[in-house]
C-alpha cells in the first residue's frame, strides 16, 4: 500500500514538473512585453524620466500602484510623461505586464 502512495505521489509530482515549462513560456512573453514597451524608461524597475516613480516596492506602495489594477488602469490611460498603452496592448497584455511589475518588485528586480 505504502509503495502505490509513493508511485502515486510521484506520478503527480512529475505531471506538475512536465506542465511548469508552460508557465514560464508566458512569463518569458511577458517579460519580452515588458522590454520592447517600458524597459526604454524602466530599465531595472527604474524611472529615467521621473526617478522617485520607479517601479520599486517602495515607490509603487506610496503612490498607490501596489496592485495589478492600479497598474493596469495607469499603464491603459498613462499619466503625465508616461504613454497610454490601451489600443497598442491588449487588455490581457496589459494585466499580464502589471502582475509582472508588481512580481518583480517583490524581489527588487533581481
Ligand atoms: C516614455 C517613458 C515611459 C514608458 C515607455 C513607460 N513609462 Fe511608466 N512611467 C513613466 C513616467 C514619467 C512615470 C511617472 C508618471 C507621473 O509623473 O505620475 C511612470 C510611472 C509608472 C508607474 C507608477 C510608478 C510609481 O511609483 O508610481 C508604473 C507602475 C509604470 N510607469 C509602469 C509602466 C509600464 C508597465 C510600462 C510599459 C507598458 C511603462 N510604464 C512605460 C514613463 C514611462
Amino acid at each position: 500500500m505504502r509503495k502505490l502512495i509513493t508511485i502515486f505521489i510521484s506520478a503527480i509530482a512529475l505531471i506538475i514538473f512536465l506542465t511548469t515549462p508552460a508557465l514560464a513560456i508566458s512569463t518569458t512573453e511577458t517579460e519580452t512585453l515588458f522590454t520592447n514597451n517600458c524597459a526604454g524608461c524602466h530599465i531595472n524597475g527604474g524611472n529615467i524620466v521621473r526617478r522617485g516613480k520607479n517601479l520599486k516596492s517602495k515607490a509603487l506602495k506610496k503612490f498607490g500602484m501596489d496592485s495589478t489594477d492600479a497598474i493596469a488602469q495607469l499603464v491603459k490611460n498613462g499619466q503625465y510623461a508616461m504613454p497610454a498603452y490601451k489600443g497598442r496592448l491588449t487588455e490581457q497584455q496589459i494585466y499580464d505586464i502589471s502582475a509582472y511589475v508588481l512580481e518583480q518588485a517583490k524581489h527588487d528586480w533581481k
